[in-house]
């Protein structure tokens, strides 16, 4: 058996487990594994070449992928989904095993549609691909944004001053929900639920009424805030797969602004942008990264195409690719409502 692995989309810490993990599996029962490099753009060009043992050696804790990724969409033009069969073939392989999020992730379906034995892993520090409850990235990503509100806790007591601190998450805010709820935010903006920012100013105000002279307050980069105007530059510019980029639309420095304006407290933003995606991954996500890679190769000895491994009540189970990407896996009100018990 011949199969190959790629990457794609945003990088995140757990990429090379879970590639470790896959490759490390095959092995054992005899399987050549191929490296396609940076993500489908790789396997359009034939940029294919053994993932040899040596190279998925001392992998285990290294943020980033040893692949490399990008977020190249083949499905829009008919003759680069031609390039990548042709690709598969000329490869001799027999199943790939994607790593991605949702748009990864769709090209693996559009590819399975047309007949390529695919299967999907789901990663994606933003936690929002359907039918699993953790994707590979998501768990690091918290840990950090958690520890940089711990950080930020003391400056802004110090001085008495809202922090505005903007994390990722384009269209569901877990990253902003769960580290906001573990680092202790005490107001968090997310794009589930649109708030006016007046809403938000009086909430500070309450605070300093009740002797809290500091807020810190976690936004989204997706976040639906009432009242902001969006710049259409900044909408214009987009990424290779053709979403906005949302680090250009500024949001923590727009809210920041607009707060100090409108309560007279003295306001800074900070942006912990890529640092979320940097570093080692987690415990937890070594673990997931491993149990995902083990059960993709699962996946293609039982012959199961078309389908994704995911985590749900802590067991790694299949769920096809097509329901995974029913929708997009937003914050669950219940634990929204729960970190709103904090303000
Ligand atoms: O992949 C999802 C994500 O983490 C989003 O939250 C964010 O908008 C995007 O990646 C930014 O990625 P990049 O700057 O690498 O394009």
């Amino acid at each position: 058996m011949k199969i190959a692995v790629l990457t794609g989309g945003g990088d995140v810490p757990g990429l090379n487990a879970a590639i470790r993990a896959v490759a490390r599996r095959a092995y054992q029962f005899g399987w050549e594994v191929l490296a396609i490099k940076k993500g489908w753009a790789g396997l359009m060009e034939g940029d294919i070449e053994p993932l040899t043992r040596d190279k998925v050696s001392g992998i285990l804790h290294i943020g980033g992928t040893i692949l490399g990724t990008s977020r190249t969409n083949p499905l829009k033009k008919q003759e680069h989904m031609d390039l990548c069969f042709e690709n598969l073939q000329k490869f001799g392989i027999e199943a790939l095993v994607a790593i991605g999020g949702d748009d990864t992730l769709s090209v693996a379906q559009g590819l399975f549609e047309r007949g390529a034995p695919v299967v999907g892993i789901p990663k994606t520090m933003d936690n929002d691909v359907a039918e699993t409850e953790y994707c590979i990235g998501f768990d690091t990503a918290t840990n950090i944004v958690a520890d940089a509100l711990d950080k930020l806790h003391t400056t802004a007591s110090a001085h008495a001053r809202i922090m505005v601190v903007e994390v990722m998450g384009r269209d569901a805010g877990w990253v902003a929900t769960v580290g906001g709820l573990a680092g202790g935010a005490d107001m968090i903006l997310i794009p589930e639920v649109p708030i006016s920012l007046e809403a938000v100013a009086e909430h500070a105000k309450r605070r300093w009424e009740r002797g809290k002279t500091f807020s810190i307050i976690v936004v989204a980069e997706g976040a639906h805030i009432t009242g902001i105007a969006e710049a259409e530059m900044v909408i214009q510019t987009r990424d290779a797969f053709g979403h906005v980029r949302l680090d250009k639309r500024g949001i923590g420095e727009t809210v920041a602004r607009e707060l100090e304006n409108l309560t007279g407290f003295e306001t800074r933003a900070v942006v912990l942008g890529h640092l979320q995606r940097g570093g080692s991954p987690t415990v937890f996500d070594r673990l997931l990264a491993t149990r995902l890679g083990f059960g993709a190769v699962q996946l293609i000895r039982e012959g199961r195409y078309g389908y994704m491994v995911a985590l749900k009540a802590n067991k790694i189970v299949p769920v096809t690719l097509k329901d995974a990407l029913a929708y997009t896996r937003t914050v669950d009100p219940e634990l929204y409502q729960l970190a709103e018990t904090f303000y």
